[in-house]
């Protein structure tokens, strides 16, 4: 598919860190956008507000402020603006609040996907995407991860509620024939990081020449993935979710994996400082490492992510220096 055939989009998160240059890449590419999202504090709404404020102006741009745990919010918005495809990526995000919340998590991400899931297929949508994430694989005992591998040993309530949501479109497939693709995404970053995450933060830190947390011996790798590539990746997705196809899961990483070590390293050779380690211990629902078993998304998808580990960090700290106010810092 082309964006011709889905021409109206709608970008749940869509003023979140993904969902923003998502929709900045669709209205690019011409599609019509209608952006969900309830502008929550999990971090500053104000920083939500500047990664959407070129979309705002556009005139293919519609924002809809609503709470996709808000049933009645979100039907009404597929009754008046009549998405012919729908990308999910509304969600309480990261692991370890989600052990002090797993109630709210579980409401958000789960209800709230099943309200979309409802009103996708009462409105008609013909495409449907679905922001999964490599937490579904939990410590998997086998590197790189595959689709095919194992899933049922999440450890935190956010990878739980992941692939709960998987689980749960697949029904949707199987009752009504939406056609929805799962993307499990690896750790992204790049421009307009979520504030709570390692690489943003761990450049702010060096760059004011304080000291970064290392949680664990730094020997815990992740399969970075950069934001452009994720956006590639997600458009594939939409491009595959074709009632001729069916339901479908594909993993969107770097397949690259970088230890927390080296990940400082390169934070080191970018920045030109030196980083002052705070040495603590492993967090509770962190996984040991993360990497993307590329085959099937390359296969079916086409998918290839581009961009090295530090050309993506020299151009996330090119932004982080731009900005007139830089972000705080807040913890996970
Ligand atoms: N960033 C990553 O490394 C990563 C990795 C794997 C999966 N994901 C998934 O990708 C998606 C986007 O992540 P992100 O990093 O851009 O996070 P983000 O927090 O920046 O974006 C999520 C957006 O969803 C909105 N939102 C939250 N609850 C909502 C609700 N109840 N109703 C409406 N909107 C709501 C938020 O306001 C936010 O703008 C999420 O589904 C996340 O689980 C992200």
């Amino acid at each position: 598919m082309t964006l011709a055939t889905a021409s109206t989009v709608l970008v749940t998160g869509a003023a979140g860190f993904i969902g923003s240059h998502l929709t900045d890449h669709l209205l690019t590419d011409g599609a019509t956008v209608v952006g969900m999202d309830n502008f929550c504090d999990f971090y500053d709404p104000a920083i939500k507000r500047a990664n959407i404020a070129d979309a705002a102006s556009h005139d293919r741009f519609t924002l809809v402020e609503a709470d996709i745990r808000d049933r009645d919010a979100v039907t009404g918005a597929f009754e008046k603006h009549r998405p012919d495809a729908v990308i999910h990526l509304a969600a309480m995000a990261g692991v370890r609040p989600s052990i002090e919340r797993p109630d709210y998590y579980t409401q958000v991400n789960l209800n709230g996907t099943v309200n979309l899931l409802d009103a996708a297929v009462a409105g008609g949508v013909k495409r449907f995407v679905f922001a999964s994430s490599s937490s579904v694989y939990g410590n998997n005992p086998k590197a790189p991860f595959a689709e095919t591998d194992p899933v049922d040993h999440p450890i935190s309530p956010y990878a739980a509620t992941k692939k709960a949501g998987e689980l749960i479109a697949h029904t949707y497939w199987h009752l009504h024939q939406l056609p929805v693709v799962c993307a499990r995404l690896f750790t992204v970053y790049g421009p307009r990081q979520r504030p709570d995450l390692a690489i943003g933060k761990f450049l702010k830190l060096v760059a004011a020449g304080q000291p970064i947390p290392m949680f664990g011996d730094g020997s815990t790798s992740r399969d970075y993935t950069y934001v452009d590539d994720i956006v590639a990746g997600l458009l594939a997705c939409l491009d595959r979710s074709d009632p001729q196809r069916g339901f479908g899961i594909y993993n969107l990483g770097g397949s690259d994996p970088v230890s927390l070590k080296a990940m400082i390293q390169t934070i080191e050779k970018v920045t030109g400082q030196t980083a002052k380690i705070e040495p603590m211990p492993m967090q509770p629902g962190d996984v040991n490492r993360t990497w993307a078993d590329l085959t099937r998304s390359e296969a079916d998808l086409g998918y290839r992510p581009a961009t090295r580990l530090a050309d993506g960090i020299a151009r996330q700290w090119a932004w982080l220096q731009a900005l007139d106010e830089p972000n705080p810092v807040t913890s996970s």
